[in-house]
């Protein structure tokens, strides 16, 4: 089967649980220097539980999907309970399952995201299925596509990271990819950088790219230099509520978000690349590419879950398409 786009990286069941009650702690001991806390030894009363779909690979593939692409998830869910349900929601999304591998041995990965609403949110992980593939697993034959979309490959399935990245190059397929677990280590982050010249559109967060490029977080010229040096391609890098800027080597382009409120970030990351690139495939036009990524992550963050709130090809949602600025690097 031919595909316009496979992506990999994660699928999980997430469960959602959202309390007015829970508090924020700021205290130097937390890497944010603040914690979102319940009292030890108590309970506490949630006002909302919400199960859904998540997962990197499976939620940008839930995008691309429903921006008309067709599409493919490959990756690895357990054969329990939740790999049911996010089979059933990959399917609700038109999201081919022929590539994805079901396991005996582990569990379906899942997550629970404590929400504080308005304020913001932690999670707690557990790795599974979708994190146990490695590169022996891949199906290299049945590969066929133009498009991959590599999310985040984290723990032992980032040994799928080169050898995907490689085949593509071989076989002409172009490479989007936003490569989060890839710095969470100094090891993958030094792998990453070895394959950065390979990727069509390299999607990070300004977090990640100032770790990757040793350059404080605030010195944006600096990080996108050293960037657009590494990478032939375009790189994206997501400012949260303060945007994103682009580079595709030539021209530096920005944008903000638009006038919107905010129910639940999670997904933000997935649905703005996910749409930046179906964007892009749509019509080569980068300006056009932010536009669709913000608005499908504004979309997204107005309904709790990471797929709930994604539009449909043609839908723009009711906010105003973003302004976007382009300068001559
Ligand atoms: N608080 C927010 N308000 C409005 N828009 C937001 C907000 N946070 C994120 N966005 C939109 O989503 C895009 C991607 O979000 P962000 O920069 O947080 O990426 P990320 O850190 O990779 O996210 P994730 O934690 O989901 O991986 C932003 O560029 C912006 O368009
Ligand atoms: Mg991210």
């Amino acid at each position: 089967m031919q595909y316009d786009i496979i992506t990999f990286g994660s699928a999980t069941q997430d469960v959602f649980m959202s309390s007015r009650k829970l508090e924020v702690v700021e205290d130097e001991k937390f890497a944010t220097k603040k914690g979102l806390c319940i009292s030890l030894g108590s309970k506490m009363h949630m006002d909302d539980v919400l199960f859904a779909m998540g997962g990197c690979g499976a939620n940008s593939a839930a995008t691309f999907a429903k921006q008309g692409l067709k599409t493919a998830y490959y990756g690895m869910i357990g054969k329990d309970g939740f790999g049911e349900e996010v089979k059933k929601e990959l399917k609700k999304h038109n999201v081919s399952l022929d590539l994805m591998q079901e396991s005996d041995k582990f569990p379906t990965a899942f997550s629970v995201i404590l929400s504080l609403p308005e304020v913001g949110r932690s999670i707690l992980e557990k790795y599974g299925a979708c994190h146990e593939l490695t590169n022996k697993d891949i199906p290299f034959d049945e590969l066929k596509a133009d498009w991959f979309y590599i999310a985040s490959l984290s723990s032992k399935s980032h040994e799928m990271f080169v050898p995907l990245i490689d085949f593509a190059k071989e076989n002409n397929i172009k490479v989007a990819s936003n490569p989060a677990g890839s710095i969470k280590t100094p090891e993958h982050t030094e792998i990453l950088k070895s394959v950065l010249n390979k990727i069509d559109i390299l999607i990070l967060n300004q977090e990640e790219s100032s770790k990757l490029t040793g350059i404080d977080f605030n010195k944006e010229k600096e990080i996108f230099q050293k960037l657009d040096e590494w990478v032939d391609g375009i790189v994206v890098m997501n400012k949260g509520a303060r945007g994103v800027t682009v580079s595709d080597g030539k021209n530096l382009y920005s944008a903000g978000i638009p006038e919107s409120g905010l129910v639940d970030r999670t997904g933000a990351g997935d649905s703005f690349g996910s749409a930046f690139v179906s964007g892009y495939i749509e019509k080569n036009d980068i300006a056009y590419a932010i536009q669709l990524g913000t608005a499908n992550a504004t979309s997204c963050l107005q309904k709790m879950g990471a797929t709930n709130g994604l539009l449909k090809k043609g839908e723009w949602g009711p906010w105003e398409k973003v302004e976007v600025s382009k300068k001559r690097l």
